[in-house]
């Protein structure tokens, strides 16, 4: 849950009735969260600068048209700010809709299942259906096209399970680009990148290198914690379930001041 520039002035604002005083320039997001008020959310966290990708997270304002991103919008003065709308619910809905005709519906039985954000989320705008049918060969959620001379090269990209901690599945990725962000704003590596457009984009460890493993990647965690889904996935996770109860830390191995979550 980044936050735009602020002034430091404060400034007081509606949410959905509630009156509330923050920084101007801060988000709105953060600004009804302030007042109580969780706005559905998928590419924004509370460590990273918002990016404004997902498109779940968009309110209405009064006096504004269009429905902006509550994570990039920041807060004036008097503004009055609806979350909760027909209008919002059908658009969050429609949101949710897409990302999961394109997801493996293996919850159950995935090592996520119970801590996972997009299945909270479709949970919290109450999706139910998913109108956009999914491929037969659910094997096709792993490719990746690649456009040449020759015309558009179907590929296939396997699970990634070069690098010793964690496994990168590109199948349950939905391109938020939270691991790409935590590993340039968090751990200031630049090893991930993404690659492709709409249904082809997927994330890239470096820009040569074809696994994590040979890539600039340090193997700091920073982009599991900042995963979603289990797209980025502990091994110990996978092997061993998700742990009762966890601390976050900090690593004392050099003083950049890392942190990670200790199971
Ligand atoms: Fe605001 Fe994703 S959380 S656009």
């Amino acid at each position: 849950m980044g936050t735009p520039a602020r002034s430091g002035l404060p400034v007081t604002i509606s949410v959905d009735g509630i009156a509330v005083t923050v920084p101007e320039g801060t988000s709105v997001m953060r600004a009804a969260a302030e007042a109580g008020i969780m706005v559905p959310k998928l590419c924004a966290s509370d460590n990273m600068e918002a990016f404004g990708s997902c498109r779940l997270c968009v309110v209405e304002i009064e006096g504004r048209r269009g429905t902006p991103a509550s994570c990039t919008t920041p807060v004036v003065e008097g503004m009055v700010v609806h979350t909760q709308s027909d209008k919002l619910r059908r658009m969050r809905k429609g949101v949710m809709e897409l990302y999961i005709s394109d997801h493996p519906l293996d919850c159950l039985t995935c090592a996520a299942n119970g801590d996972c954000e997009l299945q909270d989320m479709a949970g919290n705008v109450g999706l139910r259906d998913v109108r956009y049918k999914a491929p037969e060969d659910r094997s096709l959620v792993n490719h990746f096209a690649t456009r040449d001379g020759a015309g558009i090269n179907a590929l296939y990209v396997p699970k990634d399970e070069s690098n010793p901690y964690f496994t990168y599945d590109p199948a349950k990725c939905i391109v938020c680009s939270r691991c790409v962000r935590a590993c340039e704003e968090v751990q200031g590596t630049f090893a991930l990148t993404i690659e492709g457009r709409g249904f082809d984009s997927r994330v890239k460890a470096g820009a040569v290198s074809d696994d994590f493993l040979t890539s600039d990647c340090v193997s700091c965690g920073a982009c599991v914690q900042a995963c979603p889904t289990a797209t980025l996935q502990e091994k110990s996770v996978i092997e061993l379930g998700t742990p009762e109860r966890s601390v976050i830390t900090t690593c004392a191995y050099c003083g950049v001041g890392c942190s990670f979550k200790a199971e």
